[in-house]
C-alpha cells in the first residue's frame, strides 16, 4: 500500500475545506490557518485581494496567519505581490535578499511564493507565503499553493465572496 505524502495529505485537507466552506471569505480564513499549522516552513500565509474599482489598482490584505505586516495595501507596481498580480504569473523567490522588488514583512523571511487567484478569467487577488528557510518553495510546494489559489478562485465564482 502506498503511503500518502505530507503534501498529498495537505492537498486533500484543503480540498475538503473548499467543499465545506460556505463562502470564499470563510475558505480563505480556514485555508491560511490550515497551511500555517500543517506546513512548518510556511511562516506567514495570507491573501491579498484587489480592491474593487480602485484606481490605481490596489492589493489589500485579507485573511492571514503570522506576524502583522506593514504592507496592508500594495500597489501593483510594488513588491513581489505587485509583480504576481500584474503579470498573472506565480512568482517564486528563493532568496529575498537578492530580489530588489521584495518588500520586507519580517527580517527572518528568506524565501517567498506568490500565486495569483483568478475568477472569471481575471486576477482578483493572490496567495502569498513567506518562509524563514531559503528556497522553501520547491515544485511540490508550488503545486500545492497553486491548487489552493485555484480552489479559492473557483469558490469566488460559485459562492461569491
Ligand atoms: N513580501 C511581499 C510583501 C507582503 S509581506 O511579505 C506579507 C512583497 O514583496 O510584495
Amino acid at each position: 500500500m502506498q503511503v500518502a505524502s505530507k503534501m498529498d495529505e495537505v492537498r486533500n485537507q484543503v480540498i475538503e475545506l473548499a467543499q465545506a466552506a460556505p463562502t470564499a471569505h470563510e475558505l480563505m480564513h480556514r485555508m491560511v490557518r490550515l497551511l500555517r499549522e500543517r506546513v512548518l516552513k510556511y511562516n506567514w500565509v495570507g491573501f491579498y485581494l484587489l480592491e474593487p474599482g480602485a484606481q490605481p489598482p490596489m492589493l489589500v490584505l485579507g485573511a492571514f496567519e503570522g506576524a502583522m505586516t506593514p504592507h496592508v495595501r500594495i500597489p501593483l507596481n510594488q513588491g513581489i505581490c505587485g509583480a504576481a498580480a500584474s503579470s498573472g504569473q506565480t512568482v517564486v523567490v528563493d532568496d529575498v535578499s537578492n530580489d530588489p522588488r521584495y518588500l520586507a514583512c519580517s527580517l527572518e523571511t528568506r524565501s517567498e511564493i506568490v500565486v495569483p487567484v483568478f475568477a472569471h478569467g481575471k486576477v482578483v487577488g493572490e496567495l502569498d507565503i513567506d518562509s524563514h528557510f531559503p528556497a522553501a518553495f520547491t515544485r511540490e510546494h508550488q503545486d500545492l499553493v497553486q491548487c489552493c489559489a485555484m480552489l479559492v478562485g473557483k469558490k469566488l465564482e460559485t459562492s461569491g465572496p
